[in-house]
Formats: C-alpha cells, structure tokens, sequence
C-alpha cells in the first residue's frame, strides 16, 4: 500500500534572505508533491509560494483582523497560498507563555479559514520523569481542541514531539513513540470520536529517519533542524515520502 505519510520542515526563526535561493534550488528537484510542507520565518512566506511542496506558518494570530500589532491572520496567511499552520509548539509555549486556551483560538481562527492545523503536544523532561506523560498530552489535547465539530477536527492532524527531544538529540525508541502515538489517537477517538493523524516530532535526522519510519502507526515527522540542510532534509523526504 503507497504511503501516505507528511514531511514538515520547520525552520524556526533561520535563514536571512540571500540564503534562501541556494536552499530552495536545492529542494526544486525533488518530487516533493503535497506530502512536503516547508515553514519558513513568515516574513519569507511569498519566497516559498508557488514551489514544488505546500506552505505551512509557524504560528497564526488568535484574532481575525484589526489592531493586533506583530500578528498575522488566518485570512493572511491563506491568501498567499499558506495551507497549514503549526500551533502550540513547545517553543511558543515556552517563550511566549501560550496557553492550551490560546492555543484553541488560534485553532478556531486556522480553521475557519480552512487551514489544517499541526496541533503540538508534548511533555517535559520533569512532567516525563514524574510520570505524568500521559496525563499532560490529554490536558493539552483536551483543552486545545474542545468545542470543534468533528467534521472541523478533520483538518487536525497532532504532532507528538516531547520538549525534552527537541534540538537535544534525544529521541524515544520507537516502542515508546508508538505506545504514545496510540494513546493520543486512542484519547482524540474517545474524547471527540474522529480519527486524528498524529505525527513525530524532536531531533529527527537523515541518519535516525530510517529507523523511525518503520514506527507502525506515524503517520508522518515534524523536523526542525535538520531540515535547515536541504541535502539533509532531502534524504529524510527520500526515505519517508519518494522513495
Ligand atoms: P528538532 O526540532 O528537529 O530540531 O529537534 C523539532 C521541532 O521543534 O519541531
């Protein structure tokens, strides 16, 4: 059976405009298609519009229009051709004290305007050690997606990535990122009764790619630095999307 499975490159707040051209000749080649979604620095969204993969915004405004200073709307970013947008990663979490209700307007917004939303969830290496895995992924589900229909959620898909994997080069053995994979699927089921795609995120590289892709029930990866490298990144869209 052909494999269905996504490939996002978040490059975060990286790159300077002169860069750009060398990076995208690089990627132009390869038969990325729709399964591929690059999210640049949204102020170098326009340079990605129109390429051989699909656009995706690292973040999207919790408000619909108006005087919100900084901000860019779901509308906004639609009408340039943007077709997914992140919420909630943990860096936004983090550094912008996003909370799970935030997080949900942001949602509300993107999906107004159809965007598939990449919902990020994740525990921290304490909430990991004190066991409350578990328990933290349902709250944040939980609180983030409540009051959707389900004919709405069908356009979230949940990126798994653990905060303590992320830029570290610590990953979860598969067994483990499998049995977390099920219980969030098994939790949106219960909680919503929709079928969720759920996808891997955290210190994936071209080396590891190949390992984890034999996890059963990903049904794709979330990659932040390694995607800065466009060799890189083609190797991990090779074993995953084209090959
Ligand atoms: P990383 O980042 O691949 O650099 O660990 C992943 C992410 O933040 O989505």
């Amino acid at each position: 059976m052909e494999s269905k499975k996504i490939v996002i490159g978040n490059l975060k707040m990286n790159f300077l405009a002169q860069e750009i051209t060398a990076y995208l000749k690089k990627l132009e080649k390869m038969d990325c298609g729709k399964r591929v979604i690059l999210c640049p620095s949204t102020i170098y969204l326009p340079y990605f519009v129109g390429k051989n993969f699909e656009l995706g915004i690292q973040n999207i405004s919790a408000f619909e229009s108006g005087a919100y200073t900084g901000e860019v709307s779901a509308q906004q970013a639609k009408s340039i051709r943007v077709h997914y947008c992140l919420v909630g990663h943990s860096e936004r979490r983090i550094h912008f004290q996003e909370t799970d209700e935030m997080i949900r307007e942001k949602i509300r917004q993107a999906l107004k305007e159809k965007l598939k939303v990449v919902l990020c969830v994740g525990e921290t290496e304490t909430e990991k050690d004190e066991l409350k895995t578990y328990k933290v992924l349902k709250k944040q589900i939980r609180t983030a997606l409540r009051s959707f229909s389900g004919k709405e959620l069908s356009d979230v898909i949940i990126a798994y990535e653990p905060v303590w994997a992320i830029g570290t080069g610590k990953v979860p053995s598969n067994t483990e990122i499998s049995y977390t994979i099920g219980f969030i699927k098994a939790i949106v089921k219960e909680l919503f009764d929709v079928e969720v795609a759920v996808l891997y995120g955290g210190s994936i590289t071209e080396k590891n790619i190949a390992q984890l892709n034999k996890i059963e029930n990903v049904d794709g990866f979330l990659v932040g630095s390694t995607s800065l490298n466009a060799d890189k990144f083609k190797k991990i869209i090779e074993v995953v999307v084209t090959q």
